[in-house]
């Protein structure tokens, strides 16, 4: 680089910023003040209905969230448990943490992220070591801080289907009872699974009793004023008139995800500003919210299993090459074949891949349909791709042990 760059690539760092104002406001973690919250009303009353007990000191319920992304479950969550704790009443402490399993997701991390959280070292004296104790220290440890410090404690489990051992429920729902703590525990826990509960072993599930909340999608005119909410990210007379609600229609298309709404409008301004427009126009929101579905599905996609890639990029290929948009899971399963020979990788029954690709359709990755064929035919099952399909293409052969599939 040049010095001349330099001064002028400076003096650009120096100026203030031609198309925001504020970008925060447009974070995923930004938590909105109350007056800025749309249409959960309902959502935000029934929560804090279930946690009034911590409010008055007692115990407060435990709670299930299940939606799907964007719906703002973990807003409510979060925005909800800190009113409870700021309302609580004279001589009551409510204790508020917040975990993400994504990041948390052993038993041990739960357990001492939520002391580590929860603990006010001046208070309780307790040093809540980062790593190295057992996973019954770190719980010896979290009782006493929760019992020096709080008479109730809300504890947020966020992406609670990530975690990898469900102990972690039986033992706090079990505390009290057992004796082992004087304090009372509320869990709100958040899954974007509707069988999470379903699915956990019977211990856990009898000991977990809990109330259950669901979220719906947001239609489009929810979504735009979610956006208009937060229109003063960017300076005044940047976003053009069309922005906002065609960044709306687009997020309400799939499934009223308010933060792939968000990302949209947030990439719509960064698109503008690396053009060097100084203003926000509709080419930009389409061309973020190519850039969106990217960087959602690369994270749906990312961790999955070669196998997994595999077979969807068997369908991809399919509706890239020919005319239809949906396919016979033999169809795919022929495809899925010559993928796993070309790429040299053991090949799996059609079961397992009809499997996964049940598993991709929960995700909205794909929608499956049965269909009768008529007596002869009988039922069979069409796979039609959701996502774009250059967007999975692309993302999928990124993975290193699959860029050597070049042409379908
Ligand atoms: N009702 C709402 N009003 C304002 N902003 C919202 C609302 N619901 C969601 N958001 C925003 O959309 C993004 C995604 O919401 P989030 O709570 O993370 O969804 P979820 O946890 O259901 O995936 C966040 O930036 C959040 O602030
Ligand atoms: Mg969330």
């Amino acid at each position: 680089m040049t010095s001349d760059q330099n001064t002028v690539s400076d003096s650009l760092f120096n100026s203030e910023d031609p198309i925001f104002r504020n970008k925060d406001l447009l974070k995923i973690g930004h938590v909105p003040k109350a007056d800025r919250i749309v249409g959960r009303d309902t959502e935000i009353s029934k929560l804090a209905t279930r946690l009034n007990g911590a409010v008055h000191g007692y115990s407060p319920d435990n709670v299930v969230i299940y939606g799907k992304t964007g719906t703002g479950k973990s807003l409510v969550s979060k925005h909800v448990s800190s009113r409870a704790r700021n309302a609580a009443e004279d001589g009551v402490e409510v204790g508020t943490a917040y975990i993400d399993c994504a990041e948390d997701k052993t038993e041990t991390q739960v357990i001492s992220s939520l002391s580590e959280s929860l603990n006010d070292e001046n208070q309780t004296g307790i040093e809540v070591p980062y790593t190295g104790l057992s996973t019954s220290k770190y719980y010896k440890l979290l009782w006493d801080i929760m019992d020096s410090q709080y008479n109730s404690t809300i504890i947020i489990l966020d992406e609670i289907d990530m975690m990898q051992d469900d102990n972690v429920l039986m033992k706090l729902s079990r505390a009290e009872e057992a004796g082992k703590i004087d304090t009372s525990i509320g869990v709100v826990a958040i899954s974007n699974k509707i069988q999470y509960v379903e699915n956990l072993n019977e211990r856990v599930k009898s000991s977990f009793q809990h109330k259950e909340l669901f979220f719906k999608p947001y239609d489009a005119n929810q979504l735009r004023e979610i956006m208009y909410n937060r229109e003063d990210a960017f300076h005044d007379g940047v976003l053009t008139e069309d922005v906002i609600p065609l960044a709306a229609a687009l997020s309400a298309q799939e499934h009223g995800d308010a933060r792939k709404a968000i990302d949209i409008l947030r990439h719509a301004g960064e698109v503008a500003y690396e053009e060097e427009s100084n203003k926000v126009l509709e080419e930009h929101v389409r061309q973020a919210k190519q850039h969106a579905e990217k960087g959602r599905f690369r994270e749906l996609i990312d961790g999955a299993p070669t196998q997994a890639k595999a077979s969807l990029l068997a369908l991809t290929e399919l509706d890239i090459n020919s005319n239809k948009d949906a396919f016979m899971t033999s169809e795919v399963y022929s495809q899925y074949e010559a993928i796993c020979k070309e790429l040299d990788i053991d090949k799996l029954s059609v079961r397992r891949v009809r499997d996964i690709l049940k598993e991709q359709a929960f995700l909205d990755i794909l929608e499956i349909e049965r269909v009768n064929m008529g007596k002869k035919g009988g039922i069979h099952l069409q796979n039609r791709l959701i996502e774009d399909s250059e967007v999975v293409r692309e993302t999928i052969l990124e993975d290193t042990r699959m860029d050597r599939w070049i042409d379908g």
